[in-house]
């Protein structure tokens, strides 16, 4: 199963990913395309290190979502890619782009989905005043962080938590989700059920 990882800056997810797939922990999976759409993107490093191919996309020059989008697809069919990973790709993906990778885009986002969808979760939820939050993979449809999910991880809010330390400590185990979920899909444990996913063991 080809990997494309698709990221915007820092890719410690990126990097756990080609760590889990160096370890043999990844299944089927193989990642065969680092995407990025800033060219200053700290996480192309791991890319690098790990000898992945990159390609930059930036959005300069597209007046419309979909004309980029389109690109993306192209890009994407090029490598015959079979899974599409966001891992921290800061551009919401048009119904073009959805429609192309149907059930085959999976994203990682820091919160206990339903709640806290959107930017800045981890201030949501300390806003918020939730005592537990944690971490959510899904598949990516139409609805912004709304896809049917896949795994999660809780994680306990500490009354002297910063915006910085909460996210740091979710961050830990969007590292162990993230890998788990492409090898539970490149295995074909994943079974996509209306709005849930059912893994099979
Ligand atoms: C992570 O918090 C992820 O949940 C969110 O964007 C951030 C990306 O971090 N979608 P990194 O670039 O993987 O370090």
């Amino acid at each position: 199963m080809k990997v494309a990882v698709l990221i915007s800056g820092r890719g410690s997810n990126l990097k756990a990913i080609l760590e889990a797939e160096k370890e043999n922990k990844l299944g089927k999976a193989k990642v065969v395309l680092i995407l990025s759409n800033k060219p200053e993107a700290k996480g192309l490093e791991h890319a690098r290190k790990y000898r992945k191919k990159i390609e930059i996309l930036e959005s300069k020059g597209y007046e419309k979502r979909e004309e980029y989008d389109k690109i993306l697809v192209r890009i994407l069919n090029d490598y015959e890619i079979d899974l599409v990973v966001l891992a921290g790709f800061m551009r919401i993906l048009s119904p073009v782009f959805i429609e192309a990778f149907r059930n085959r885009v999976i994203n990682i986002h820091p919160s206990l989905l339903p709640s806290f969808p959107g930017l800045h979760a981890q201030k949501q939820a300390l806003d918020y005043g939730v005592k537990i939050s944690g971490c959510t993979v899904h598949f990516v449809t139409e609805e912004v962080d709304g896809g049917p999910i896949i795994l999660q991880h809780p994680v306990e809010v500490r009354d002297d938590d910063t915006v910085e330390s909460l996210s740091q400590r979710i961050l830990q185990y969007e590292h162990q989700i993230l890998p788990k979920a492409i090898q539970l899909i490149s295995e074909g444990k994943v079974k996509i059920e209306g709005r849930k996913t059912r893994i099979v063991s």
